[in-house]
Protein backbone atom coordinates (compact mmCIF):
# COMPACT_ATOMS: atom_id res chain seq x y z
CA UNK A 1 0.00 0.00 0.00
CA UNK A 2 1.45 3.46 -1.05
CA UNK A 3 0.06 6.62 0.29
CA UNK A 4 0.72 9.99 -0.27
CA UNK A 5 -0.56 12.44 2.37
CA UNK A 6 -1.55 15.69 0.84
CA UNK A 7 -2.77 19.14 2.88
CA UNK A 8 -1.16 22.62 3.76
CA UNK A 9 1.39 22.59 6.53
CA UNK A 10 -0.23 21.81 9.95
CA UNK A 11 -2.96 20.46 8.00
CA UNK A 12 -2.36 16.86 10.43
CA UNK A 13 -0.52 15.25 7.59
CA UNK A 14 2.34 14.05 10.00
CA UNK A 15 -0.44 12.94 13.08
CA UNK A 16 -2.63 10.61 10.58
CA UNK A 17 0.97 9.37 8.56
CA UNK A 18 1.94 8.36 12.02
CA UNK A 19 -1.54 6.83 12.75
CA UNK A 20 -1.62 5.10 9.33
CA UNK A 21 1.49 3.88 9.75
CA UNK A 22 1.01 1.94 12.99
CA UNK A 23 -2.26 0.34 11.74
CA UNK A 24 -0.58 -0.81 8.31
CA UNK A 25 2.40 -1.66 9.50
CA UNK A 26 4.27 0.79 6.82
CA UNK A 27 6.91 2.91 7.43
CA UNK A 28 6.05 6.78 7.55
CA UNK A 29 8.79 8.69 5.61
CA UNK A 30 8.53 12.31 6.15
CA UNK A 31 10.83 14.38 4.08
CA UNK A 32 10.81 17.13 6.74
CA UNK A 33 11.74 14.83 9.67
CA UNK A 34 14.61 14.01 7.44
CA UNK A 35 15.66 17.37 6.80
CA UNK A 36 15.16 18.30 10.50
CA UNK A 37 17.61 15.20 11.63
CA UNK A 38 20.39 16.38 9.23
CA UNK A 39 19.82 19.85 10.64
CA UNK A 40 20.12 18.90 14.12
CA UNK A 41 23.43 16.32 13.50
CA UNK A 42 24.80 19.30 11.49
CA UNK A 43 25.15 17.56 8.00
CA UNK A 44 25.94 19.43 4.93
CA UNK A 45 22.31 18.61 3.84
CA UNK A 46 21.05 19.82 6.93
CA UNK A 47 22.62 23.32 6.84
CA UNK A 48 21.50 23.64 3.29
CA UNK A 49 18.11 22.70 4.11
CA UNK A 50 17.99 25.07 6.81
CA UNK A 51 18.53 27.89 4.70
CA UNK A 52 15.09 27.53 3.08
CA UNK A 53 13.03 25.89 5.77
CA UNK A 54 13.63 28.87 8.19
CA UNK A 55 12.29 30.92 5.64
CA UNK A 56 8.75 28.89 4.83
CA UNK A 57 10.59 28.10 1.13
CA UNK A 58 10.51 24.74 -0.24
CA UNK A 59 14.09 23.03 -0.56
CA UNK A 60 15.17 22.54 -3.95
CA UNK A 61 14.22 19.59 -5.75
CA UNK A 62 17.38 18.34 -6.43
CA UNK A 63 17.98 17.85 -2.85
CA UNK A 64 15.39 16.61 -2.14
CA UNK A 65 13.95 13.75 -4.53
CA UNK A 66 17.68 12.08 -4.12
CA UNK A 67 16.65 11.93 -0.81
CA UNK A 68 13.09 10.34 -0.96
CA UNK A 69 14.39 8.06 -3.82
CA UNK A 70 16.76 6.92 -1.88
CA UNK A 71 14.21 6.10 1.30
CA UNK A 72 11.86 4.26 -0.84
CA UNK A 73 14.46 1.63 -2.05
CA UNK A 74 14.85 0.62 1.32
CA UNK A 75 14.14 -3.29 2.24
CA UNK A 76 11.38 -1.85 4.90
CA UNK A 77 9.63 -0.25 2.09
CA UNK A 78 8.80 -3.60 0.04
CA UNK A 79 4.78 -3.93 1.29
CA UNK A 80 4.60 0.12 0.92
CA UNK A 81 5.10 3.75 2.90
CA UNK A 82 3.45 6.33 3.61
CA UNK A 83 4.86 9.90 2.38
CA UNK A 84 4.41 12.73 4.26
CA UNK A 85 5.50 16.43 3.20
CA UNK A 86 6.61 14.07 -0.51
CA UNK A 87 5.51 15.15 -3.31
CA UNK A 88 4.95 18.79 -2.91
CA UNK A 89 5.51 20.52 -6.44
CA UNK A 90 4.77 18.76 -9.76
CA UNK A 91 7.92 17.67 -10.62
CA UNK A 92 8.82 15.87 -7.94
CA UNK A 93 5.99 13.78 -8.16
CA UNK A 94 6.57 13.14 -11.95
CA UNK A 95 9.88 11.68 -10.52
CA UNK A 96 7.71 9.35 -8.17
CA UNK A 97 5.97 8.70 -11.15
CA UNK A 98 8.28 7.51 -13.21
CA UNK A 99 10.56 5.81 -10.62
CA UNK A 100 7.44 3.68 -9.76
CA UNK A 101 6.51 2.70 -13.16
CA UNK A 102 10.28 1.60 -13.90
CA UNK A 103 9.16 -1.07 -11.23
CA UNK A 104 5.89 -1.53 -12.57
CA UNK A 105 4.08 -0.05 -9.80
CA UNK A 106 2.49 3.16 -8.75
CA UNK A 107 0.39 5.14 -5.76
CA UNK A 108 -2.18 3.84 -4.88
CA UNK A 109 -3.79 6.67 -2.62
CA UNK A 110 -2.74 10.17 -2.64
CA UNK A 111 -4.96 11.83 0.71
CA UNK A 112 -5.74 15.45 1.24
CA UNK A 113 -6.55 16.55 4.20
CA UNK A 114 -8.40 19.50 4.40
CA UNK A 115 -7.78 22.54 6.72
CA UNK A 116 -8.87 26.04 6.00
CA UNK A 117 -5.80 28.82 6.13
CA UNK A 118 -7.62 30.44 9.33
CA UNK A 119 -7.03 27.27 11.65
CA UNK A 120 -3.71 26.79 10.56
CA UNK A 121 -1.88 29.51 11.94
CA UNK A 122 -3.42 28.56 15.50
CA UNK A 123 -2.31 25.08 15.26
CA UNK A 124 1.11 25.93 14.48
CA UNK A 125 1.29 28.10 17.55
CA UNK A 126 0.47 25.26 19.75
CA UNK A 127 2.82 22.67 18.49
CA UNK A 128 5.98 21.04 20.58
CA UNK A 129 8.17 19.48 18.56
CA UNK A 130 10.42 16.36 19.60
CA UNK A 131 13.48 16.64 17.27
CA UNK A 132 14.99 13.60 18.75
CA UNK A 133 12.01 11.16 18.07
CA UNK A 134 9.69 13.15 15.57
CA UNK A 135 6.93 13.11 18.00
CA UNK A 136 4.42 15.85 17.54
CA UNK A 137 2.57 17.39 20.55
CA UNK A 138 -0.40 20.39 20.90
CA UNK A 139 -0.22 22.68 23.99
CA UNK A 140 -4.16 22.10 23.86
CA UNK A 141 -5.04 19.05 21.53
CA UNK A 142 -2.45 16.68 22.49
CA UNK A 143 -0.27 17.72 25.57
CA UNK A 144 2.73 16.06 26.70
CA UNK A 145 2.49 14.14 30.34
CA UNK A 146 4.93 16.52 31.77
CA UNK A 147 5.14 19.76 30.53
CA UNK A 148 7.92 20.52 27.63
CA UNK A 149 9.29 17.04 28.17
CA UNK A 150 8.69 14.20 25.23
CA UNK A 151 6.47 11.15 26.48
CA UNK A 152 8.28 9.15 24.35
CA UNK A 153 11.82 9.19 24.90
CA UNK A 154 12.36 11.73 27.83
CA UNK A 155 13.97 14.72 25.41
CA UNK A 156 13.15 18.57 25.44
CA UNK A 157 10.19 19.59 23.44
CA UNK A 158 10.81 22.43 20.99
CA UNK A 159 8.43 25.39 18.94
CA UNK A 160 9.89 24.47 15.45
CA UNK A 161 11.61 27.35 13.96
CA UNK A 162 9.52 27.39 11.08
CA UNK A 163 6.16 27.56 13.20
CA UNK A 164 6.13 31.40 14.03
CA UNK A 165 3.67 33.28 12.93
CA UNK A 166 5.69 35.54 9.69
CA UNK A 167 7.14 31.76 8.43
CA UNK A 168 3.83 30.18 8.50
CA UNK A 169 2.32 32.88 6.60
CA UNK A 170 4.86 32.44 3.87
CA UNK A 171 4.92 28.42 3.95
CA UNK A 172 1.09 28.68 3.44
CA UNK A 173 1.53 30.86 0.37
CA UNK A 174 4.47 28.10 -1.25
CA UNK A 175 1.65 26.07 -0.37
CA UNK A 176 -1.10 27.68 -2.31
CA UNK A 177 1.95 28.06 -5.56
CA UNK A 178 3.59 24.99 -5.40
CA UNK A 179 1.20 22.39 -3.70
CA UNK A 180 -2.02 22.76 -3.95
CA UNK A 181 -1.79 21.94 -7.92
CA UNK A 182 -0.85 18.54 -6.46
CA UNK A 183 -4.46 17.87 -5.78
CA UNK A 184 -5.42 18.04 -9.36
CA UNK A 185 -2.62 16.04 -10.51
CA UNK A 186 -3.98 12.99 -8.50
CA UNK A 187 -7.52 13.12 -9.38
CA UNK A 188 -6.46 13.07 -12.97
CA UNK A 189 -5.13 10.12 -11.89
CA UNK A 190 -8.05 8.69 -10.10
CA UNK A 191 -6.30 8.16 -6.77
CA UNK A 192 -7.03 11.09 -4.81
CA UNK A 193 -9.35 11.09 -1.49
CA UNK A 194 -10.08 14.06 0.74
CA UNK A 195 -11.07 14.26 4.65
CA UNK A 196 -12.14 17.43 6.77
CA UNK A 197 -9.18 17.73 8.47
CA UNK A 198 -10.76 20.27 10.69
CA UNK A 199 -12.60 17.36 13.30
CA UNK A 200 -11.32 15.56 15.49
CA UNK A 201 -7.78 14.12 15.09
CA UNK A 202 -9.23 10.31 16.06
CA UNK A 203 -12.08 11.23 13.62
CA UNK A 204 -9.82 12.20 10.67
CA UNK A 205 -8.15 8.90 11.40
CA UNK A 206 -11.36 7.06 11.04
CA UNK A 207 -12.23 8.54 7.51
CA UNK A 208 -9.14 7.39 6.45
CA UNK A 209 -9.49 3.84 7.43
CA UNK A 210 -12.95 3.99 5.51
CA UNK A 211 -10.98 4.61 2.84
CA UNK A 212 -8.05 2.83 2.62
CA UNK A 213 -10.12 -0.66 4.32
CA UNK A 214 -9.72 -2.25 7.53
P1 LIG B 1 7.22 19.51 6.88
O1 LIG B 1 7.89 19.02 8.08
O2 LIG B 1 6.62 18.54 5.93
O3 LIG B 1 6.14 20.59 7.33
P2 LIG B 1 4.70 20.99 6.73
O4 LIG B 1 4.18 20.41 5.49
O5 LIG B 1 4.79 22.45 6.73
O6 LIG B 1 3.76 20.32 7.64
P3 LIG B 1 3.81 20.27 9.16
O7 LIG B 1 4.73 19.18 9.62
O8 LIG B 1 4.05 21.64 9.69
O9 LIG B 1 2.30 19.92 9.48
P4 LIG B 1 1.53 18.54 9.44
O10 LIG B 1 0.53 18.59 8.32
O11 LIG B 1 2.47 17.37 9.49
O12 LIG B 1 0.71 18.68 10.79
P5 LIG B 1 0.87 17.97 12.22
O13 LIG B 1 0.36 16.57 12.13
O14 LIG B 1 2.22 18.20 12.80
O15 LIG B 1 8.21 20.46 6.06
C1 LIG B 1 8.95 21.48 6.68
C2 LIG B 1 9.83 22.18 5.66
O16 LIG B 1 10.76 21.24 5.09
C3 LIG B 1 9.09 22.76 4.45
O17 LIG B 1 8.59 24.05 4.71
C4 LIG B 1 10.21 22.75 3.41
O18 LIG B 1 11.09 23.83 3.59
C5 LIG B 1 10.97 21.48 3.72
N1 LIG B 1 10.47 20.32 2.94
C6 LIG B 1 9.89 19.18 3.43
N2 LIG B 1 9.54 18.35 2.45
C7 LIG B 1 9.90 18.97 1.28
C8 LIG B 1 9.76 18.63 -0.09
N3 LIG B 1 9.18 17.46 -0.48
N4 LIG B 1 10.22 19.50 -1.02
C9 LIG B 1 10.79 20.67 -0.64
N5 LIG B 1 10.93 21.07 0.64
C10 LIG B 1 10.49 20.23 1.60
O19 LIG B 1 -0.22 18.84 13.01
C11 LIG B 1 0.01 20.20 13.29
C12 LIG B 1 -0.45 20.52 14.73
O20 LIG B 1 -1.86 20.41 14.82
C13 LIG B 1 0.13 19.56 15.78
O21 LIG B 1 0.40 20.25 16.97
C14 LIG B 1 -1.00 18.53 15.98
O22 LIG B 1 -0.96 17.97 17.28
C15 LIG B 1 -2.25 19.38 15.76
N6 LIG B 1 -3.32 18.64 15.10
C16 LIG B 1 -3.22 17.70 14.12
N7 LIG B 1 -4.45 17.25 13.76
C17 LIG B 1 -5.34 17.95 14.49
C18 LIG B 1 -6.78 17.97 14.57
N8 LIG B 1 -7.52 17.14 13.79
N9 LIG B 1 -7.36 18.81 15.45
C19 LIG B 1 -6.60 19.64 16.23
N10 LIG B 1 -5.25 19.68 16.22
C20 LIG B 1 -4.63 18.84 15.36
MG1 LIG C 1 4.60 17.20 9.58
Amino acid sequence: MKIIMLGAPGAGKGTQAKMIADKYGVPHISTGDIFRANIKNGTELGMEAKKYMDQGLLVPDELTVKILLDRVAKDDCEKGYVLDGFPRTIPQAEVLEEALANIGDKIDFAIDVDVPDENIVRRMSGRRACLSCGATYHIEHVPPKAEGICDRCGKELVLRDDDKAETVKNRLNVYHEQTQPLIDFYEKKGVLKSVDGTVDMQDVFVAIVSILGE
